[in-house]
């Protein structure tokens, strides 16, 4: 199978969600060296746009234009002198992130707008050759950890290193004022409200919502020609978000009830000869019954393994103590795969380290006001 497209060239994107720094690790499975610049902005150097399109916490690429202070004027002063190597029609559309900056967003797509037509652009609203965006942010950064750079980054291999100063390093806490501009490259498809755990033909409490099971899937390296699994699959959350951006994915539950359900899941969103609409061919499924301390699978069969421990109150929790089962199900995952994202209330990182695994990264997700769920990321 040819590889993906991938587009090199410096790239911003805009952000979604309250966390930057999670949004910024799930852009990684999309983009090579994401880069913060701004709450709610990030540079990368490249991406592969069918991968954009299956990020959950990315809105849009765009080739990044120039980038200056998060004024009006300042974006008019850049796009009145920045090299534009295209022809066509345009449409302006801009966002001021999280209404930091105050800058109005009709005033600038007025004035961005006319100055693209003084540098002799016609201006389509409805159907544009080309769509200029222009993100405002102020505020501070807060989300450069200790794990730069992102190591786990599957755009690593191919990648070849730029400059720092031309994708903009920012210290953590630095006090930064933006506006990027850019042509339009990619948008995520934003379709997850149409599979709400409780919209699903199978639903049990403590699903995990699609937008955080998109997620997680991606930083497992979810995509066409991969394998993801999911041993502890309930639902089958995690599985119809990998299998939707084209991963072969695989589960097993303890409990017949789950498998029976993660199948009915998984044969409503996956069994689809048409295309996901990310543009990827859905994956092929297997769900079964089995425990996931003993996993009935070949050693390196897997890609990328994730799973959602059970919460002890909610979740049945067979014939193990939940410390038993979270030890055993990491050395299972570390013995048939070479990256694990768990996600769990609490966080799993000395078993983890037990089992063979070592941290990559770690996240704290505040759910509701007594659930936090941590997200692990494991190599
Ligand atoms: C928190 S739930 C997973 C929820 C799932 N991510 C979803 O979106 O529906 C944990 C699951 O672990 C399963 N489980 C508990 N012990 C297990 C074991 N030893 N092996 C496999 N699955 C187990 C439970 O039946 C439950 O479905």
């Amino acid at each position: 199978m040819p590889g993906p497209r991938r587009r090199t060239c410096v790239y911003f994107l805009e952000l979604g969600g309250e966390d930057d720094r999670f949004a910024r690790r799930e852009a990684a499975s999309a983009a090579a060296d994401v880069r913060t610049v701004a709450p709610g902005i990030a540079i990368v150097r490249s991406i592969v746009p069918e991968r954009v399109r299956g990020l959950a916490y990315t809105h849009r690429a765009s080739e990044l234009l120039g980038r200056t202070d998060a004024t009006l004027e300042s974006a008019r002063a850049l796009l009145e002198t920045a090299s534009i190597d295209r022809d066509g029609s345009v449409a302006v559309r801009a966002t001021d992130i999280h209404g930091s900056s105050g800058v109005s967003a009709p005033a600038v797509e007025r004035t961005l707008g006319q100055v693209l037509v003084d540098r002799g652009f016609s201006v389509d609203l409805d159907d544009p050759d080309h769509v200029l965006r222009a993100a405002f942010s102020v505020g501070e950064i807060d989300d450069v950890d200790d794990l730069e750079p992102i190591l786990a980054s599957d755009s690593r291999a191919d990648s070849t290193s730029v400059p720092a100063n031309d994708v903009g390093a920012t210290a953590r806490g630095e006090q930064v004022s933006i506006c990027a501009l850019g042509w339009l490259t990619a948008e995520s498809v934003r379709d997850f409200g149409s599979r709400a755990p409780t919209d699903k033909p199978f639903f049990q409490p403590g699903s995990m919502d699609p937008l955080l099971a998109r997620a997680v899937a991606n930083i497992a390296g979810a995509h066409e020609g991969r394998r993801i699994l999911d041993p502890m699959c309930g639902t089958g959350g995690v599985l119809v978000e990998a299998g939707l951006v084209g991963a072969d994915v695989v589960g097993t539950d303890a409990q017949e009830k789950m498998v029976r359900g993660a199948r009915q899941n998984l044969e409503h969103f996956l069994d689809d000869s048409a295309e996901s609409p990310t543009g990827a061919t859905r994956g092929s499924w297997h769900v079964g019954r089995g425990d996931a301390t003993r996993l009935p699978l070949a050693e390196d069969s897997i890609d990328g393994v994730v799973f959602d421990a059970p919460y002890g109150r909610q979740s049945k929790i067979e014939t193990h103590r939940l410390e038993d089962l979270v030890s055993g199900a990491l050395s299972e995952a570390r013995r048939v795969a070479s990256r694990a994202v768990v996600v769990a209330d609490r966080s799993w990182a000395s078993e983890a380290r037990a089992a063979g695994w070592e941290l990559e990264s770690a996240f704290e997700r505040r759910v509701h006001r007594s659930l936090t769920r941590y997200v692990l990321v494991l190599e």
